[in-house]
C-alpha cells in the first residue's frame, strides 16, 4: 500500500509571521490524521522558521526549487544540502510555472532530481500537459518525454525517493479540475510508464500525486481513483482549513 502525500505549494505568498501561522493552526487540525505524508512548501525565506515551528508534529517541509551544484559562484541559488540543513525533507522540482516562466527544461529537471535525491531529499518531480498540447492529442506523449527525461539516469532504487505530481497546466489556478477519470488516465499511463522504465515493483510502489484546483470538495473522488495517491495543492493549501479537509479526505 502506499502512503498518500498531501502537499501544499505556497507559492510566492506569505511572510514568515504568516507562514508560521499557518502551520501554528493546521498543526492541531491534522494531529490526529494517520497514514497521510502532510507536506508544505513555504517559500525559502519562511523555511527555517516554519521548520522550527513544525518540530515534532506530522507536518513535513518542502522547497518549492533547488539548484543542482553544492556551493560554488552560482548567485542567488540554493544548493538541496542548504534547503536539509533549513529541515526540508522534500523539495518539488519542475513545476510548470518554473517550467514556464523559468526557463526550466526536461534536462534541469532531471539534474536538479538526481542532485536533491543525493542530498537526501525527496524530489516531487511535477509533470503536465498545456490546454493547446491536450487539445492536440499530445498529452501522452509530453508526459512520456518529461518523465523519460525527467527521470534519466535514476536507478530503480532511487525511485524510492521519488514523487511524481502530475498537473495538467490547464488546471492550475483555473478552478477547472481534471475529471477523476482524466487523471486516473494519466496517473495510469504514468504508472506503466515507470514500470518500463524501473519495473513494476518499483512503479508500484511510487507516489503518483494529482495537482490542480484540488479543493475540499473534489478530493475525495480524485483520491477514489487507484493510482491517485495524492494532491499538491496550490490555492486551498494556503488556508488552514482548507488545506486540513484536503489532508482529512479519509476521515
Ligand atoms: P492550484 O491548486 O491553485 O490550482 O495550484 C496547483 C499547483 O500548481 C500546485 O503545485
Amino acid at each position: 500500500m502506499r502512503t498518500p502525500v498531501i502537499a501544499g505549494n505556497w507559492k510566492l505568498f506569505k511572510t514568515i509571521g504568516e507562514a508560521t501561522a499557518l502551520v501554528n493552526e493546521l498543526k492541531p487540525l491534522v494531529a490526529r490524521t494517520r497514514n497521510v505524508e502532510i507536506v508544505v512548501a513555504p517559500v525559502f525565506t519562511a523555511l527555517s522558521r516554519v521548520f522550527d515551528a513544525v518540530a515534532g508534529s506530522n507536518i513535513n517541509l518542502a522547497a518549492q526549487n533547488c539548484y543542482w551544484e553544492e556551493e560554488g559562484a552560482f548567485t542567488g541559488e540554493v544548493a538541496p544540502k542548504l534547503l536539509k540543513d533549513a529541515g526540508c525533507s522534500h523539495v518539488i522540482i519542475g513545476h510548470s510555472e518554473r517550467r514556464q516562466y523559468f526557463g526550466e527544461s526536461d534536462a534541469t529537471v532531471n539534474r536538479k532530481a538526481k542532485a536533491a535525491i543525493a542530498a537526501g531529499l525527496t524530489a516531487i518531480v511535477c509533470v503536465g500537459e498545456t490546454l493547446a498540447e491536450r487539445e492536440s492529442e499530445k498529452t501522452f506523449s509530453i508526459i512520456e518525454s518529461q518523465i523519460e527525461s525527467g527521470l534519466e539516469g535514476l536507478s530503480a532504487e532511487v525511485l524510492a525517493n521519488v514523487i511524481i505530481a502530475y498537473e495538467p497546466v490547464w488546471a492550475i489556478g483555473t478552478g477547472k479540475t481534471a475529471s477523476d477519470e482524466q487523471a486516473q488516465e494519466v496517473h495510469s499511463f504514468i504508472r506503466h510508464l515507470l514500470a518500463r522504465l524501473f519495473g513494476q515493483a518499483a512503479a508500484d510502489a511510487v507516489r503518483i500525486l494529482y495537482g490542480g484546483s484540488v479543493k475540499p470538495d473534489n478530493v475525495k473522488g480524485l483520491m477514489a481513483k487507484p493510482d491517485i495517491d495524492g494532491a499538491l495543492v496550490g490555492g486551498a493549501s494556503l488556508k488552514a482549513e482548507s488545506f486540513a479537509a484536503i489532508v482529512n479526505f479519509g476521515l
